[in-house]
């Protein structure tokens, strides 16, 4: 949820720092803060600002615009509340009573209040709400007690915290060291030539303009960082344990919003684009036209995925709705059943594991600290994980057995949109390549199948041709306080993505519902003033959905409806229509998603609100 960033070396911390909370910006942004210091110095400078990194960057620069002074250390974050509301004396960083040590934090510290009363009655003193300054309290304790060994501190401090964190720590008396260590929370650290400089970021987004030598914190692990010398890592136990270090790749243009007024329209055009890289050398067409699907993950785990006879999808979100889909896909291709959870739900109940099911964990961030425990669990009883992710290196991909990465680039708008594409695009390969494993889908239509998922980025270019036009309609629903979302079969888990995307981003109510549910109750709430978007793409329940229309309309509901090309009957219904290029129905999905992007998007931004950063929403959840 907050962004972490770290620097140490021999060039002004801040620029690069402020540069990294930026680019972090999208994990929380109630308030951020900044903590420098440098050679010379007795003191660590703190500063902190309510709102967004710009505030934080306008105070940063004015002070330090005058010193003069070389600061060369120093951590920065960016904050998403948990513990205490947003203000700047519950901005991190946290400074310890006696001065000597400067904190960020990301995660929860569960029995911060038991902490709190201990070191109370050891005279310490707390200004903000925060569990964050017990944290950096109590390893201000433990490094006055130890003699002013930082890493000793943070492991003595770490072995009395329940809780999730990744935390940098800094000290007054050796600018030129930092301490970082994490548990459930990511923490990235780059390294520059020779140890000349390290930086740390909760992603690898704010450090790849700089290295591409990163290492990824495990679990339960401590970086000593020292300027000019190897990484140490160690344990919680204070045993040593090894660095790997790895090269990340990295698209920096991905990065800047190039051209569009918001990252989340640009990531809902480059969705044509992206499921190319998705596909691409996984999807071969040989000399002779026929197509293979080669997945590397169905390579090295064949037997164990074609063995299983239950699939257990865990997801949240915009993830879990595409597992919805994805359980169609593989129920309909393969004839294995699935089940989709709620991750947040599955890790807290007793759910029924076998050795031989399939688990498969979606997540556009792989920090999902729900996805991440669901999968803890399911791997402890035995079960294959499977994750399908966009974030390279991060702990779900990590966490599992083994997977197939989405591609799409960096996801910089909170609105999941080209990580939905991308993890559709996903299920649908994977469940063609089990299907033609298992032979549960005919030669013929496996080849079909794969020549139309093809051509899906040419389709998907035409739908985002009528942007302008979606444009024009949505002007007409700012007004609205409910919407209803309605689809059948492979459109109901759309209807229910569309009805979330206007939530997260206008602040209006929307419900999706399976079209047939609505004369179960929610046709009470139709009147003149509800719009319904219905999605009547061509399948075989078409005309049912006709008919679900047509209750709407006899109760004056004003009738958005998605159609497949060329058709006339929905238009004598509907009040407004958008077409989507006709295509095989287990397809429809990645088409008829994107005018609910782009009408959630428009819809927001004639209500004038932030859509790349809604209000109370984090880009990753990485608390439960
Ligand atoms: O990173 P993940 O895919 O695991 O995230 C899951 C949800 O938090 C995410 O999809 C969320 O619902 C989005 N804001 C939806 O647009």
């Amino acid at each position: 949820m907050c962004g972490i960033v770290g620097y140490v070396g021999h060039k002004e911390a801040a620029p690069i720092l402020l540069k990294g909370l930026h680019q972090l910006e999208y994990r929380g942004y109630d308030s951020a803060g900044v903590a420098l210091t440098g050679e010379g110095l007795s003191s660590i400078s703190v500063f902190k600002a309510k709102g967004k990194v710009a505030n934080l960057e306008e105070k940063v620069n004015a002070a330090l615009g005058k010193s003069g002074q070389m600061l060369t250390t120093g951590i920065g974050h960016t904050r998403w509340a948990t513990h205490g509301e947003p203000s700047e004396v519950n901005a991190h960083p946290h400074l310890s009573m006696s001065g000597d040590l400067a904190l960020v934090h990301n995660g929860i510290i569960e029995n911060y209040q038991l902490l709190k009363e201990q070191l109370s009655g050891h005279g310490y003193e707390f200004k903000s709400e925060t569990d964050t300054e017990v944290l950096v309290q109590l390893i201000d304790y433990f490094y006055q007690k130890n003699g002013k060994n930082l890493a000793k501190a943070v492991s003595q401090a770490l072995n009395k915290v329940i809780g999730a964190y990744a935390i940098v720590v800094m000290e007054r008396n050796d600018p030129g060291h930092l301490v970082a260590a994490r548990k459930a929370s990511p923490l990235v650290i780059g390294i520059g030539e020779e140890n000349s400089e390290f930086f740390i970021g909760s992603d690898a987004s704010p450090l790849v303009e700089y290295t591409h030598k990163v290492v990824y914190l495990e679990d339960e692990q401590i970086a000593d960082i020292r300027m000019g010398e190897d990484v140490e890592i160690m344990n919680l136990d204070e045993t040593s344990a090894d660095l790997n270090i790895k090269d990340v790749d990295f698209d920096i243009s991905a990065l800047s919003k190039g051209g569009y007024p918001h990252f989340m329209l640009k990531e809902i055009f480059e969705q044509p684009h992206c499921i190319k890289n998705s596909m691409r050398g996984r999807i071969i067409q040989h000399e002779n036209g026929l197509y293979e699907i080669k997945l590397s993950a169905l390579t090295n785990f064949k037997a164990k995925l074609i063995r299983a006879r239950h699939v257990i999808i865990v997801a949240c979100g915009t993830s879990w709705h595409a597992g919805l889909i994805g359980k169609q896909l593989i129920e309909e291709m393969c004839r294995i059943s699935v089940d989709v959870e709620y991750a947040s739900e599955f890790r807290y109940r007793k759910p029924v594991i076998d050795k031989d099911d399939v688990v498969i964990a979606i997540s556009q961030s792989g920090e999902t600290a729900d996805t991440l425990a669901a999968i803890q669990l399911a791997k402890e009883q035995g079960a294959l994980i499977f994750g399908i992710v966009n974030s390279v290196g991060s702990s779900i991909a990590r966490e599992s057995d083994t997977g197939i990465y989405i591609h799409v680039g960096p996801e910089i708008g909170v609105a999941s949109t080209k990580a939905f594409t991308g993890q559709v695009t996903v299920l649908t390969m994977l469940s063609l390549a089990i299907a033609n494993a298992i032979g549960s889908m005919g030669e013929e239509e496996f080849q079909r199948t794969c020549e139309e998922l093809v051509r899906i980025p040419q389709k998907m270019e035409k739908v985002l041709g009528q942007n302008e036009t979606i444009e024009r309609m949505s002007n007409k629903f700012t007004y609205a306080k409910n919407f209803l979302y309605l689809g059948r079969g492979y459109n109901y888990p759309v209807a229910l993505e569309g009805a979330l995307k206007l939530k997260e981003i206008s602040y209006i109510h929307a419900e999706g519902y399976p079209a047939a549910e609505m004369k179960h109750g929610p046709i009470a709430l139709v009147d003149e003033e509800m719009p319904i978007v219905c999605i009547a793409t061509h399948h075989h329940l078409y005309h049912k959905i006709i008919s679900n229309m047509q209750e709407v309309k006899s109760r004056k509901g004003r009738i958005l409806a998605i159609v497949t090309e060329g058709d006339e009957e929905v238009k004598a219904i509907a009040e407004d229509v958008i077409e989507v290029p006709a295509t095989q129905n287990c397809l429809v999905p990645l088409l008829s998603v994107l005018p609910m992007q782009m009408l959630a998007y428009h819809v927001a931004v004639k209500k004038g609100l932030n859509v790349d950063m809604p209000r109370n929403l984090a880009k990753s959840v990485t608390v439960e």
